[in-house]
């Protein structure tokens, strides 16, 4: 990787930057390479994690090669506006629903990438979508975890949804850890077990080449409790009512 030279400078540190922060640490990305714009818990994470405060938004972008933004969706324009930009610079946005057009109508100068990880990135373990893909963005992202390169802004406006899926996901670990405990498994055997059959599943998907119909349908044996389930979850209608949730999720991003 030759992205440890570069200084990165997060503006709006909160939630998500702290998460961001830890994994590029943990990936052995030096503390000095990074700097936090003066706001929300990046004072307290500068003090723990050693790393740089800037005086100012302006002292950050001044400071840095790569600036990623991680306000909250409605304050990115108004955030990234009136700073003294570089066409030298990349601006690295995390915002959801934020197109690289209203960006670039504040911020002329830098390149502009979208990403979107989610709060895996603290482990290294985030599947990160990014657009425009370019090899020295994508190798710092890939610090956090997977990188998956997409062509279109469109695609990745679809592409967040998943990120609020994840969330949805971790809902499900909860359903499935809570009924085991209800049966009386221990609550932490009862967490690490409906946790890891969820990682078992998605391993299994991404590490094969098979259609997922036929991996679903060597599980779900004639007669068997998978197909058992399946056949209780389909009469409630589960698979409309996860792609509402996601057409639910699609229209907030691309038309609010
Ligand atoms: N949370 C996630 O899991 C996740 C995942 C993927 C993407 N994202 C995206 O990441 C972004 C941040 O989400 P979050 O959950 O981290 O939100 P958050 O916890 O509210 O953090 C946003 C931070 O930005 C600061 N801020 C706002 N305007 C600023 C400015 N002009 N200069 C400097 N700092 C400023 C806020 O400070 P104040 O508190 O002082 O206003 C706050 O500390 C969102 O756009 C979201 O779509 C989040």
């Amino acid at each position: 990787m030759n992205d440890t030279t570069q200084r990165i400078g997060f503006l709006g540190v909160g939630h998500l930057a702290r998460c961001l922060i830890a994994g590029f640490l943990k990936s052995g990305l030096p503390a000095d390479r990074l700097m936090l714009s003066p706001r929300g818990q990046a004072p307290a994470i500068a003090a723990e994690q050693g790393l740089v405060l800037a005086e100012s938004n302006e002292a950050l972008v001044e400071a840095c090669e790569i600036v990623i933004l991680a306000v909250r969706p409605a304050d990115a324009a108004k955030a990234v506006a009136g700073l003294p930009w570089r066409d030298d610079q990349v601006l690295i946005s995390a915002c959801a629903g934020v197109p690289i057009a209203a960006l670039a109508e504040q911020a002329a100068r830098p390149r502009i990438v979208r990403i979107m990880p989610v709060t895996a990135a603290e482990i290294c373990a985030s599947p990160t979508v990014c657009y425009p893909a370019s090899p020295d963005i994508t190798d710092l992202i890939a610090r956090l975890g997977s990188v998956i390169p997409l062509s279109g802004e469109a695609d990745f406006e679809t592409a967040t949804v998943s990120a609020a899926v994840y969330g949805w996901v971790q809902k499900l670990i909860q359903i499935s850890a809570d009924w085991s405990a209800e049966q009386g498994l221990s609550r932490e055997a009862a967490r690490q077990l409906s946790a890891g059959i969820f990682i078992a599943a998605g391993q299994t998907v991404a590490a094969s080449e098979e259609p997922m119909e036929d991996l679903l349908a060597h599980l779900a044996t004639p007669g068997g409790i998978t197909e058992l389930g399946l056949k209780h979850l389909e009469a409630q209608m589960v698979d409309q009512a996860w792609a509402g949730a996601c057409d639910a999720v699609l229209d907030r991003l691309t038309k609010d």
